[in-house]
């Protein structure tokens, strides 16, 4: 049985089965509208959230599944203390694959331990967000028809943000891939990924403070939020949470084929003048999210339609 815990647990090649896939199912919907028919998802959500849980319930739904879950702690058994390991061996015996999103690194994976469907991490604190890196990857393919050879800025919350430190995970295994990464002092990328990914994989980057310098030589721009919920004291973020806009004033220094991904929310990192510019990639991302799911339910489920 497999689990997705990291975008590593899938090699290059399967990856590029699972966007087949994806695009297999965004061109025929109806041909896997009941691949799932009697199949359960449980959405197990011990911290906040709109798209990643409501998009694997409606990958499931489109599936012809059903769903069921918890989107707070506080709703859960948790809140009487109950330990994730005896909450998953209980929704092992109504569910057929989970997925999972807590704010402790790790909890999916000591999940996984004890469980016996599939479980998918659906973000685990500041650490991992492997099904977000999945969409990502889908957009970019999409956009740019290629995954390599291509300089990638990541603006914003490098520190917290566990989109961008699962993307970077990803990306380094395909060729050419640089990257420039924009950040505060404050907010730069953790030395673990830096050095032990990023160096010890020969991986070329960049550590930049000012957007508009790395802008004129981008091929794609992720953008991130400040994470407000990992912050120690409110006054750090309330000193962080605008240190980048992104505006039309600023587009206009980058390439006319530079797509603005976000995995949103969008607090004020970007300004919504910029949603009307072709180059704003972020809604489509999130469509791209349901497609991706799709496919990997059908993949962990071991489903051929
Ligand atoms: C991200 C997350 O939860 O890490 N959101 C998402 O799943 N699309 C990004 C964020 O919250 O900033």
């Amino acid at each position: 049985m497999r689990h997705l815990m990291s975008p590593l647990d899938f090699s290059v090649e399967e990856l590029d089965r699972l966007m087949d896939l994806a695009g297999d199912i965004e061109a025929h919907p109806d041909k896997y509208a009941h691949a799932c028919d009697g199949k359960k998802l449980a959405t197990l959500f011990y911290e906040p959230s709109t798209r990643t849980r409501l998009s694997h319930e409606a990958a499931m739904l489109n599936l012809g599944g059903s769903i069921m879950g918890f989107s707070s702690a506080d709703s859960s058994s948790a809140s009487k203390g109950e330990s994730v390991s005896d909450t998953i061996r209980t929704i092992s015996c109504y569910a057929d694959i989970c997925a999972m999103r807590h704010p402790k690194e790790g909890a999916p994976m000591v999940a996984c331990r004890h469980s016996s469907i599939p479980v998918i991490n659906a973000g685990d604190g500041g650490h991992q967000h492997p099904t977000q890196t999945l969409t990502d990857l889908l957009t970019i393919r999409s956009l740019k028809g290629r995954l390599d050879h291509m300089t990638i800025g990541l603006c914003g919350d490098l520190k917290f943000g566990r989109t961008v430190h699962s993307l970077i995970h990803a990306l380094v295994r395909y060729e050419g891939i640089r990257f420039v990464l924009i950040s505060p002092e404050e907010l730069r990328l953790p030395s673990y990924i830096r050095e032990d990914v990023l160096d010890q994989k020969g991986v070329p980057y960049e550590e930049v403070v000012r957007l508009e310098d790395a802008l004129p030589n981008l091929d794609l721009l992720y953008m991130t939020r400040v994470q407000k919920e990992r912050f120690f004291n409110e006054e750090d973020y309330v000193r962080m949470k605008d240190f980048y806009i992104l505006d039309a004033k600023k587009m206009a220094l980058a390439p006319e084929d530079m797509y603005v991904l976000h995995p949103l929310p969008r607090v004020n990192e970007i300004s919504v003048e910029v949603d009307d510019d072709p180059r704003a990639a972020y809604f489509k991302q999130m469509q791209y999210g349901v497609y991706i799911r799709m496919a990997l339910i059908l993949t962990l489920l071991e489903i051929e339609v």
